[in-house]
């Protein structure tokens, strides 16, 4: 598609980084694609993340990152993806390796030879720390970066979600790296589910890829509502990112500080949001999205999908 919106996806597919990497592919000009190790290890998830591009016809170079975080161990979501990282669905072989083993060079180099690409975390951001540490230049070329993370509670802790918890120093890099940052935490992603309604759209429609992805959400989905207490639906996070930038009018967010706690015994991987109505409040460094039309992103969604179905 011609949009004005460039992007990376630096992703751990990941059932909801996968249905990410369609909407970007269908919204915006998907510049490139750089994984991380988290959802599952670094060689699943680059398989993954080759076996979506091929689903959608994507030539978008991929590039395999980091394959442990800055200093937590790594710990992975075998038990919400499975041990594929993509588990539940008759997926094909990926067509061929990632194009290098280096995204954090990948990221510097296209963001240097670029303006204004957007950096669209969807897991633990241990790539995007290391490619701002090592070319802070990158602050003023880039459009800014909308992440998935965070939130006023917690789904690996009590108050940490897992892509912060995962590499909380990396998170705290990030949210203090000074350019614009969307932050799209569980707040707003639990609030939109993938429901047996709306995965029954996606089944409607026609090809493979549609197919696929909805044996996904189903997976995905039945994990979610096992889990907790009052789900009907997997919450479907990662599109949040993307959407947050394709279509903000989704969404209502309001500029907040967020800093990460990083070394608390019960709160490490926190996303400390300053909500204080006080006028000593700290100045913001993020936009929070708090809320979505759930009906219309999922409808977003489906015609993504739909549009690589034949
Ligand atoms: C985040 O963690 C992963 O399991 C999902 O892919 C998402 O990025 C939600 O906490
Ligand atoms: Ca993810």
């Amino acid at each position: 598609m011609n949009s004005p919106l460039q992007m990376i996806v630096d992703c751990d597919p990941g059932h909801d980084d996968a249905i990410a990497l369609v909407v970007a592919a269908k919204y915006a000009n998907l510049v490139g694609v750089t994984t991380v190790a988290g959802n599952a290890p670094i060689a699943a998830t680059t398989r993954n993340a080759r076996i979506v591009l091929d689903m959608i016809g994507s030539s978008a170079p991929l590039h395999q990152g980091a394959h442990r975080p800055l200093v937590a161990p790594p710990r992975d979501a075998a038990y919400v993806h499975g041990e594929s990282g993509l588990d539940g669905a008759d997926l094909p072989a990926p067509s061929r390796a990632a194009d290098s083993n280096d995204a954090v060079s990948y990221i510097i180099e296209t963001c240097r030879a670029t303006e204004g690409i957007w950096l669209v975390p969807t897991g633990p951001l241990t790539n995007i720390a290391l490619a701002l540490r090592s070319a802070p230049d990158l602050r003023d070329r880039i459009a800014g970066i909308s992440l998935m993370g965070g939130g006023t509670f917690g789904n690996r802790t009590t108050v940490a979600e897992f892509n912060i918890w995962a590499d909380p120093e990396a998170a705290a890099m990030v949210f203090e790296y000074g350019g614009k940052l969307i932050m799209s935490g569980l707040d707003v992603t639990h609030k939109l589910q993938a429901t047996p309604e709306r995965i029954a759209k996606v089944r409607a429609l026609p090809g493979r890829l549609a197919a696929v992805l909805a044996d996904l959400f189903v997976y995905f989905s039945d994990v979610y509502v096992s889990r907790h207490d009052n789900m009907l639906g997997g919450a479907v996070h990662d599109p949040c990112a993307v959407l947050a930038l394709t279509h903000p009018q989704l969404f209502t967010t309001v500029d907040q500080h967020v800093r990460i706690e990083t070394s608390g015994e019960l709160t490490r991987g926190m996303t400390v949001i300053d909500k204080r109505g006080l006028i000593e409040r700290l100045d913001p460094n993020c936009t929070v999205v708090w809320d979505v039309d759930a009906e219309a992103a999922f409808d977003v969604i489906v015609d993504s999908i739909g549009s690589f179905s034949n």
